[in-house]
């Protein structure tokens, strides 16, 4: 992964940025999903790439649940909200945490997965986790399908002392590979002073029908929830069973 600013020095802004509140209502596709393919009841769940924990901490009072990040900051983050979360530091293509798992979630931080190898590899580790008829979740932030270069969102967020209004700008330098860039410009008034932040998030870019055929190649027999998402971002809740 490049060196992501949003998720090392400038982690604190995460909770300004993408309150935990903004989750709620996708989550509640995201418990329906769970007990419509495990059925009702508490199920153990390992969420990777975690970031702050905002979408897992409205599934904490549910469900039982373990953590992995691969930055120390996010974790920290995640900590913090979910104190009986167990977190671990690792890569969602390599960490073993020596459990099996109901369900295996990962949300946006699929995005950081570049290439087929990398999603392939993610999966796998999904599947060394789970339990068999385990379930795998992933939400792709966006998908090839809602894609257009240039794309821009803008929004504006306060908590406390600081507000941001951040811009981020979709761009493809190369349209025959699988990765796009995404051009971050964070624009922050902390205690009254004013300063911009610049970061460039590289994310991977796949069809819908790439995103499920690496999943069912993986081993899971996979079904496509649509979800309440924003200006294409955020539309699609995959589901794995692990056959
Ligand atoms: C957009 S944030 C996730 C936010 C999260 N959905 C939430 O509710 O707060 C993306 C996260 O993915 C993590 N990440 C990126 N690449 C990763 C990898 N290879 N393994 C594990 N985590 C990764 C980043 O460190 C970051 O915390």
């Amino acid at each position: 992964m490049e060196r992501i600013r949003l998720y090392n020095e400038l982690a604190y802004l995460w909770p300004v940025i993408s309150p935990v509140e903004d989750y709620a209502e996708e989550a509640v596709h995201w418990l329906r999903a769970i007990e419509d393919k495990l059925g009702p009841g508490s199920h153990r769940l390992l969420e990777m790439g975690v970031g702050g924990g905002h979408n897992l901490s409205h599934m904490t009072g549910f469900h039982k649940a373990e953590a992995v990040d691969i930055s120390p900051q996010m974790l920290e983050l995640s900590g913090r909200l979910n104190p009986d979360v167990i977190h671990h530091l690792g890569d969602m293509r390599t960490v073993r945490v020596g459990r099996q798992f109901d369900a295996v979630l990962i949300h946006d931080a699929i995005s950081y997965m570049l290439t087929h190898d990398d999603l392939q590899a993610a999966f796998e580790t999904a599947r060394f986790h789970l339990r068999h008829g385990g379930l795998l979740l992933v939400a792709p932030d966006l998908v090839a399908e809602s894609f257009s270069e240039g794309m821009v969102t803008r929004w504006e967020t306060s908590r406390g002392q600081v507000s941001v209004v951040t811009e981020e700008r979709l761009h493809d330098p190369d349209p025959s590979d699988t990765q796009i860039e995404s051009w971050f410009t964070y624009e922050i008034t902390e205690n009254g002073k004013r300063r911009v932040e610049r970061d460039v998030h590289v994310t991977g870019l796949f069809p819908l029908g790439a995103w499920t055929g690496l999943m069912d190649e993986a081993g899971f027999e996979v079904d496509a929830f649509p979800l309440p998402g924003q200006d294409g971002f955020g539309e699609w809740l995959l589901s794995g069973v692990l056959r």
